[in-house]
């Protein structure tokens, strides 16, 4: 039973793998024995990944710059990574941005900033690992939606759009590349402390109680809550499992948590 979760002799590529929710996907794959392609703009942030995880788990790890906005930079990190590690069997569209404003305030340029990153970023990184998957004969994608993959959320439209789009995006893959043996499913964070929410957190004086009040398990996710749900969707474990999301959240996304004393 053990073997299922194995991953040795797998090499995984996560995109904004140098922090955040990234980072613990990445800490958790190479945990279970893959090697790993750490791919974001930042350098030396990158640089820093790299040597932890080198250090931590003893597993191969390279690190490349990539920012998934530019075609031609995803082509040429994933070209970098299967010249030095071989092959891509396990792709995590990791990588994501956000601008919280009203959406009558958006400039068209932050809407294509997002939806570029968030959305087409992933697109583009998939297609491009697809050939490497399919002549291994076979893969894992796991992309990163949110919980705005299933609701609206009125400051920020144009992020909704594109983790939206992420669910559709997986479903679409899943079904194309279902016969090439290449699974495709989403993971869907809740409120996880991460730099990204940090800014949320300080203009948003009400949003720390709020989050914990809401979510069921009472406090903020943190990087390492995604370790089983990704071992899980990169690994043999879930073969049989594609064109499907899983809500690590804590419980925000089924609703609010009516206290137990009023519950009928
Ligand atoms: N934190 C939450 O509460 C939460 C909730 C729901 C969903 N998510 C999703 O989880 C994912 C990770 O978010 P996080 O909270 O860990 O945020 P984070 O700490 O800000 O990390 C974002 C990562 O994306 C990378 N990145 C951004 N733009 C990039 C680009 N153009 N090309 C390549 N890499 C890029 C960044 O690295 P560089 O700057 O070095 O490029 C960084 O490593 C995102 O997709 C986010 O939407 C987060």
């Amino acid at each position: 039973m053990k073997d299922l979760f194995r991953l040795h002799g797998k090499v995984a590529l996560v995109t904004g793998g140098n922090g955040g929710i990234g980072k613990g996907i990445a800490d958790a794959l190479a945990s279970a024995g893959s090697d790993i392609v750490i791919a974001a703009r930042n350098e030396a942030k990158t640089a820093g990944a790299v040597e932890d995880i080198k250090k931590k788990f003893g597993v191969r790890v390279l690190g490349v710059t990539m920012d998934v906005g530019q075609e031609a930079s995803i082509q040429a990190g994933v070209a970098k990574a299967i010249n030095e590690l071989g092959r891509i069997n396990i792709l995590v569209n990791n990588a994501g941005v956000n601008i919280r404003k009203m959406p009558q305030e958006y400039r068209v340029e932050e809407w294509d900033w997002i939806l570029n990153t968030n959305l087409r970023g992933a697109f583009l990184c998939a297609k491009t690992v697809y050939p490497s998957m399919k002549d291994a004969g076979g893969g894992k994608i796991i992309n990163i939606g949110s919980m705005t993959s299933l609701f609206g959320l009125g400051r920020v439209a144009a992020y909704a759009c594109s983790k939206m789009g992420i669910l559709s995006l997986t479903y679409s893959l899943a079904l194309a590349w279902a016969a090439d043996n290449i699974q495709v499913n989403a993971i869907l964070p809740g409120w996880i402390d991460t730099p990204l929410t940090v800014s949320a957190r300080k203009d948003f004086p009400g949003l720390n109680d709020f989050v914990c009040r809401r979510t069921p398990a009472g406090r903020w996710g943190k990087p390492a809550d995604f370790a089983g749900a990704a071992i899980f969707l990169a690994s043999d474990a879930s073969g049989y499992v594609t064109a499907e999301y899983l809500r690590v959240d804590g419980g925000f996304g089924q609703g609010g948590n009516t206290p137990t004393t009023v519950s009928p």
